[in-house]
């Protein structure tokens, strides 16, 4: 996958991509990022990328012209097409859905707004996607141009170490995943818990998904309503006193 990140602040992503997966995706080859800084493509001799705004209002918003033409430009550098996607508040909220559909991409432009937002045209002419990774405003779209990279990175086959990681996790089933035990097998008085020692795969599978449903059912009871569940597993749940919300039974 090739991903280009438009912003007026390229420095910030130095940090992010140079650790970790996102760099040993990279590294691999796997995923080839590309950042871009939009104020190259703005007119003038103080490269100007904002203006106030039309009608009156509170702070700067980023020009039309200097976004399209990065855009545009930027996407002439390689023959893949992908979508472009817009970073804002007012977006479709990310979600692991959303992120396995842009991991099937070969391309992703990600434009990261700033300021007080982005002309309307960017949003109406230029954007085929607008994506927002939660309901606050933050003070630009670079922190969720990489939240979004990181959560489609780890998608790409051969991104995570065991190619099982990215499909046991939370959220794959529609469950959270309770956190894991490692060594030692006691600490200040805590037990891993003994079916995890007895080497019985099924034993052991069985357990972990009922601590799943478990842990679900007490932290996001919203997400369990659309797991699907086995009949056996909403009454082992019932009887826990922690019925799926519009579950049968
Ligand atoms: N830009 C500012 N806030 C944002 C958010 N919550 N999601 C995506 N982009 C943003």
């Amino acid at each position: 996958m090739r991903i280009d990140i438009l912003t007026l602040f390229p420095g910030m992503f130095r940090g992010p991509f140079d650790e970790s997966i996102i760099k040993r995706a990279i590294d691999a080859g796997i995923v080839s990022m590309h950042i871009h800084d939009v104020r190259n493509w703005a007119k003038g001799r103080h490269k100007v990328a904002d203006d106030y705004v039309y009608g009156g209002g509170p702070g700067m918003v980023l020009k039309p012209e200097p976004v399209f033409a990065a855009t545009e430009a930027v996407l002439d550098l390689a023959p893949e097409r992908g979508p472009v996607v817009l970073l804002t508040p007012s977006g479709r909220r990310l979600d692991h859905e959303l992120t396995l559909d842009l991991a099937r991409e070969k391309r992703l432009v990600l434009v990261c707004g700033h300021y007080e937002g982005v002309d309307a045209r960017v949003h109406e002419h230029l954007a085929t996607h607008e994506v927002s990774i939660g309901d606050y405003v933050l003070s630009g779209g670079e922190l969720p141009a990489m939240v979004l990279v990181d959560a489609v990175v780890r998608h790409l086959p051969g991104a995570l170490g065991s190619p099982d990681s990215a499909v046991d996790e939370s959220f794959t089933e529609g469950l959270l995943e309770g956190p894991p035990y490692t060594r030692p097998q006691e600490f200040r008085g805590w037990e891993v818990p003994e079916v995890l020692l007895s080497g019985n795969h099924q034993e052991v599978a069985r357990w972990r998904r009922r601590r799943n449903l478990l842990w679900t059912a007490q932290r996001r009871p919203d997400l369990l309503a659309a797991a699907s569940l086995t009949e056996e597993e909403r009454e082992w749940l019932a009887s826990n006193g922690l019925a799926p919300r519009g579950g049968g039974g």
